[in-house]
């Protein structure tokens, strides 16, 4: 009698634990959000997961009836390991959309694992022009490098830059940088004259800057991503090569609002085109800067920044139009073709790429108030990636 009595208390407690869990699922909405933590691209992860909580706290977290769950992931930005956990989080955890990804290498690996399962990935910081074409289930929140780069080979030769050095790190985002950046100012008049390649990781840019310095161009043009530009301005300096008359030019990368305040007067006068500054001066961006730093001991948003916070906004939105049904398929219909205002201005998903069109601005570096920012001079409108023409 007693064991009938525990049995069937089992029976009931198993039908109640499943029902609970199925209910949970339904009324779930599950984001798998992969980041570098730890390790070179530490503060990609940092500023992309302060972003998207931030979008959550300010928008709440209930959306269409599901309650939005963020699941954070450590990658270290070794691309294996973005792999592994993108197939946990699909497989295991049952997300509804893959997110994050730091480094391009890191996207490019986990593109199969959406394809294949359905599952729309939002690109909120990798910016090789490619990536977008690796499956029909990435969305890009955050820019490309031939985006930034023309915009910059366009500026260089009216403003007395003609002969340039490129120097740019050896992977997708730097050798699009290299060859977007290359082509427009040869096309406006200019000249490469040598073009130079440092590792990804753990890079040491003295010898390369010391060619540099010997080679006396008018200017020498960077990309690193994000996180490295402040070796590259500290050795730029301590090899004399402002001294010497050469001009750093760059996409915004190398003057990242994340380091840029402890830099030091080395990057005065430093011009960049990118998408964002944490400077843009629309009200929108004043208020996202500062909830943003307020939320975080005063940090100051960068460009992974936006891209996080808008990704986030762009699934919300496409989970409110698919109204929680329809499962990746809907959700992927509803991210395409959003147009909306962004910290960085006007933005646009293209619904045939699924990149990002948006302004691309000219900025040098100055010094308010003691800060240093990227302050906008000009801007080219509706910027659509050159790398989708070719
Ligand atoms: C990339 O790996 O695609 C990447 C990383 C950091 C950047 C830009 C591009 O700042």
């Amino acid at each position: 009698m007693q064991k009938r009595f525990f049995l069937h208390a089992i029976a009931l407690a198993t039908v109640a634990f499943t029902a609970t869990a199925t209910l949970a699922q339904d009324n779930t909405f599950k984001i798998g959000l992969i980041l570098p933590m730890t390790g070179q691209q530490a503060t990609t992860g940092r500023q992309i997961e302060a972003a998207a909580r931030l979008y959550m706290a300010q928008n709440g977290d209930t959306v269409a009836g599901k309650k939005i769950q963020l699941i954070v992931k450590d990658d270290t930005s070794l691309p294996d390991a973005t792999r592994r956990l993108a197939q946990e989080l699909v497989v295991n955890d049952k997300v509804n959309v893959l997110a994050g990804f730091g480094i391009t290498p890191s996207a490019l690996a986990t593109a199969p694992i959406a394809t294949q399962s359905k599952t729309p990935m939002v690109v909120m910081a990798a910016a090789t022009s490619s990536i977008t074409q690796a499956s029909p289930y990435i969305v890009r929140t955050s820019f490309t490098l031939p985006q930034a780069s023309v915009a910059l080979a366009d500026w260089a030769p009216k403003n007395g830059i003609k002969k340039v050095v490129t120097l740019v790190s050896d992977y997708g985002p730097g050798i699009d940088a290299e060859k977007y950046f290359k082509e427009r100012l040869i096309f406006n008049g200019g000249q490469v004259t040598e073009a130079l390649r440092v590792p990804l990781r753990g890079p040491d840019f003295a010898p390369f800057l010391q060619k540099v310095r010997d080679a006396k161009p008018d200017a020498l043009f960077v990309f690193v991503p994000s996180g490295a530009g402040a070796a590259v301005m500290k050795q730029f300096a301590e090899r004399g090569l402002d001294k010497a008359g050469i001009k750093l030019i760059g996409t915004g990368d190398v003057t990242d609002d994340d380091q840029l305040n402890d830099m030091g007067d080395v990057a005065v006068g430093v011009v960049t085109s990118h998408h964002y500054s944490a400077a843009h001066p629309s009200a929108m961006n004043k208020k996202f800067v500062e909830a943003f730093s307020k939320a975080n001991k005063g940090l100051r948003p960068n460009f992974m920044a936006v891209g996080g916070y808008d990704g986030m906004r762009v699934i919300y939105e496409a989970l409110k139009t698919s109204k929680g049904q329809g499962g990746g398929d809907a959700l992927l219909a509803g991210m395409k073709g959003q147009i909306f205002e962004s910290p960085r201005g006007k933005m646009f998903i293209d619904a045939q790429t699924r990149d990002v069109v948006q302004d691309i601005y000219l900025r040098k570096v100055e010094k308010k108030d003691g800060q240093l920012y990227n302050v906008e001079f000009d801007v080219i409108k509706d910027v659509k990636d050159p790398g989708k023409a070719k």
